[in-house]
């Protein structure tokens, strides 16, 4: 009886301590978030969505090199389901007309009105579909099958690329 009410006691002094962890790591991070957005949301936003883009190719090279190489098969459905994580909230980083010298982003993205078109929303929804799918088929032994469905995968990106990215950029490594 003793021993089971001071292990209870234990747990919730390491709840508490988490608790407190938590809570004031959420208030430096929402800090740092308000200063960086009212400086410059021009600039940073340009760098945050290439930042959010390299995720996106570093997966996908990640699932090409595994299946090419043949090594750490098991990681496909951590990959596939990061490309699906990151591919959720993507219309949040294209907002009306967010164009620049330091983005490749064309203006057709949005129409007239200023809102993001339905064939890019689509193409968007079509990355995430293919991920989910490769997702299902990387848990099984179908080789041929994850193989087909990571040329599809990378269809998905170079469709909307081929009509939604202009012409590459200069990168500087400041920015990195
Ligand atoms: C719905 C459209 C769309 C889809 C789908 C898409 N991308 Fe992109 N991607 C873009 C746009 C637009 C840019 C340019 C963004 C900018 O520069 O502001 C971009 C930029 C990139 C960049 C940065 C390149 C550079 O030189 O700056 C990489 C890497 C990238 N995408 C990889 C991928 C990969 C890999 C996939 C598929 C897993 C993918 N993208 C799917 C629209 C898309």
């Amino acid at each position: 009886m003793h021993n089971v009410s001071s292990a209870n006691s234990k747990y919730y002094c390491r709840f508490v301590l988490l608790l407190g962890v938590f809570f004031s790591g959420l208030s430096i991070s929402e800090q740092a978030g308000q200063q960086t957005f009212s400086s410059d949301l021009g600039d940073n936003l340009m760098l945050y969505r290439r930042y959010i883009m390299d995720t996106k190719g570093a997966h996908l090279k990640s699932i090409r090199f595994i299946i090419k190489n043949n090594i750490f098969v098991e990681h496909l459905p951590m990959h596939a389901e990061m490309l699906m994580q990151v591919t959720k909230d993507m219309r949040d980083i294209f907002p009306a007309g967010s164009t620049s010298k330091k983005s490749r982003a064309k203006n057709n993205i949005w129409n007239q009105q200023g809102n993001i078109t339905q064939d890019f929303v689509h193409k968007l929804d079509d990355l995430y579909t293919q991920s989910n799918r490769f997702r299902e088929l990387s848990t099984t032994k179908n080789f041929e099958g994850i193989k087909k469905q990571a040329e599809v995968l990378t269809k998905s990106c170079k469709a909307c690329h081929y009509l939604y990215r202009g012409i590459r950029l200069e990168r500087s490594e400041k920015d990195y």
